[in-house]
């Protein structure tokens, strides 16, 4: 008995440092990684034309020395079609793997890279370096924060949980009146009514319109512009038919919906998708006094 349990000890132990030898080989790897990269960052910087100071902000609630929000600033060559989100890969890649940001279609399709750059709601990866420089196109600096009036989870990742909580409140779900007879008949809509409602189909969950609102930052429960223009779409489709309108209608009329929005420009102004947010939420006011419902 006691020399199984010392052979299974043994075991443990070899267990043990074989994991502790592949983690220092690992770290040891990682390290070389970092130092070749940092080396090649050297030789952009010597061979740019131009480069420009990337100021980002930083924050790790995990980490004692870096739960003190504060700034990082990374020299980082501009190359021609660069993106905000490139220059943060950049900086990513050859000086701090640690710097934590969301991305992923790099196309303006996915809404995962909505932050506040030079004090602005923008998409990282639709937003050109160039466009953010002086009269002939060269940048200075570039200031990258998280979305405002959301809670920073790790220098530039915000938790978009309340946001999700408000487009779910508007059912953002297509709810036909009558199903199609055969399997493969279409759900068809005339082409006037897809016309009505193309803009508000384009909305990609960024949150840029939410961050940017002066309400939403005062009232936590507002609906807010993109929820808002959620319900627009399916409102206005005709497919839903007049009671699941009137049922859609008194989701936003309701004491922090429509009538909260003071028709600032602010959403309409940021939206990447160039959707007219604040028109949105005006013509729903207007279907919500037409329908009867009660002012707040
Ligand atoms: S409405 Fe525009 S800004 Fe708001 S979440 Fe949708 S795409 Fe983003
Ligand atoms: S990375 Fe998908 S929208 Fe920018």
């Amino acid at each position: 008995m006691s020399t199984q349990v010392t052979e299974q000890e043994q075991a443990e132990t070899e267990e043990e440092s074989t994991h502790q030898r592949r983690r220092l080989e690992e770290k040891a790897e990682r390290q070389e990684v970092r130092d070749r990269m940092r080396e090649r960052a050297e030789t952009d910087l010597e061979q740019a034309d131009t480069v420009f100071d990337l100021k980002v902000f930083r924050y790790d609630p995990d980490i004692p020395e870096k739960e003190e929000p504060r700034f990082d600033t990374f020299p980082v060559p501009f190359t021609k079609g660069m993106t905000v989100l490139d220059a943060l890969m950049y900086a990513r890649d050859h000086y701090d793997s640690s710097l934590t940001f969301r991305h992923s279609c790099r196309q303006a399709v996915c809404g995962s890279d909505a932050l506040f750059v030079n004090g602005t709601q923008h998409l990282g990866c639709k937003t050109q370096v160039v466009d953010l420089g002086d009269s002939e196109g060269v940048p200075g600096q570039i200031r990258v924060e998280p979305l405002p009036h959301q809670e920073v989870v790790k220098d530039l990742v915000v938790d978009m949980e309340h946001f999700y909580d408000q487009m779910d409140a508007v059912e953002p779900y297509f709810d036909a009146d009558e199903l199609p007879s055969g399997d493969l008949e279409e759900q068809r809509q005339t082409r006037e009514n897809r016309e009505k409602i193309k803009m508000s189909s384009r909305c990609i969950w960024c949150g840029a319109c939410m961050s940017s609102c002066n309400i939403a930052a005062g009232d936590n429960e507002y609906l807010g512009p993109a929820a808002i223009n959620k319900a627009y779409k399916f409102a206005m489709d005709d497919r839903e038919g007049e009671d699941r309108k009137q049922e859609r209608l008194e989701i936003i009329e309701q004491e922090h919906g429509v009538w909260r929005c003071q028709t600032q420009f602010s959403c309409t102004e940021v939206c990447p998708k160039d959707i007219p947010l604040t028109e949105h939420i005006q013509e729903l006011k207007r279907e919500a006094v037409k329908n009867n419902l009660k002012f707040w």
